[in-house]
């Protein structure tokens, strides 16, 4: 097994993730805010690359039932239900819905992902059952930080790092890229105090001058959710446990 870590997406092609089992992180705030909204009971997050394509596809399904979610530069797109803070995402808020979600970096990642065999969905939030599921597998693993517009962000790297030294726990034995190494320094640095490093970076100084100091302490919270959203067929879902596994 062998495991890559992208910094940033912006020079990857589509096409490269054909087939690939692929995990995209973006710790503040897209993918924290998916794993929260999933778990607190939305049905499916459909992550999209445009606001246009957001209204398009809320006015084509069935009103009440989608709501709007995401941010221009940290804030609430006009028009949208939400913002991107996980903390909105309550099962008072979205229970039973569907979530249209854009983000600047992060849900962009995903729909570059799209083609790939197997696509997660990772945050500090659920980190470890990401990585229980990843060294289940056998398949190489891409590992794609969202970053900021193009420029590479310490904290998906270091989530990226902290999610490869979990799968090294049970699988000494992988093979890591150059950046996978790089990864795993910067988290062996920065894990005993994930707050402070969220606080520090550079997109957690625009959210805490934005007001958003409770989102970024949320998202430094580690391993709050067992659970590996999976994007399949343009959507991201929490999969359903699989009756017969459970029963043997
Ligand atoms: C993004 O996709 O760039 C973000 O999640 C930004 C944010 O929520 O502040």
């Amino acid at each position: 097994m062998k495991v890559n870590v992208f910094f940033v997406p912006s020079n990857i092609d589509d096409i490269y993730f054909a087939g690939k089992t692929t995990v995209v992180v973006d710790v503040l705030r897209a993918t924290s805010t998916i794993v929260t909204a999933l778990y607190n009971g939305a049905k499916e997050v459909i992550p999209v690359d445009s606001t246009e394509f957001a209204l398009k596809v809320s006015s084509s399904t069935f009103s009440g039932q989608t709501l709007t979610g995401g941010e221009r530069n940290t804030k609430k797109i006009d028009g949208f239900h939400f913002g991107n803070s996980p903390l909105e995402y309550n099962p008072d808020n979205i229970k039973g819905k569907s979530i249209i979600l854009f983000t600047t970096n992060g849900t962009k990642a995903i729909v570059k992902a799209k083609f790939s065999k197997n696509l997660y969905i990772c945050s500090f939030l659920n980190l470890t059952s990401v990585s229980r599921l990843l060294a289940s597998q056998e398949s190489d693993i891409e590992i794609v930080c969202s970053g900021g517009s193009g420029y590479f962000c310490m904290e998906d790297t270091v989530c990226a790092g902290l999610l490869i030294s979990e799968i090294l726990k049970v699988n000494p034995d992988i093979e890591l890229t150059d950046s996978a190494r790089a990864g795993l320094l910067l988290a062996k640095s920065y894990e005993s105090d994930l707050y402070k490093m969220l606080s520090e970076c550079d997109h957690g100084k625009l959210l805490n001058d934005n007001g958003y100091q409770e989102d970024i302490k949320f998202c430094s919270n580690l391993n709050v959710y067992d659970v590996v959203p999976v994007f399949s067929a343009n959507t991201i879902k929490i999969p359903a446990v699989d009756k017969n596994e459970t029963a043997s």
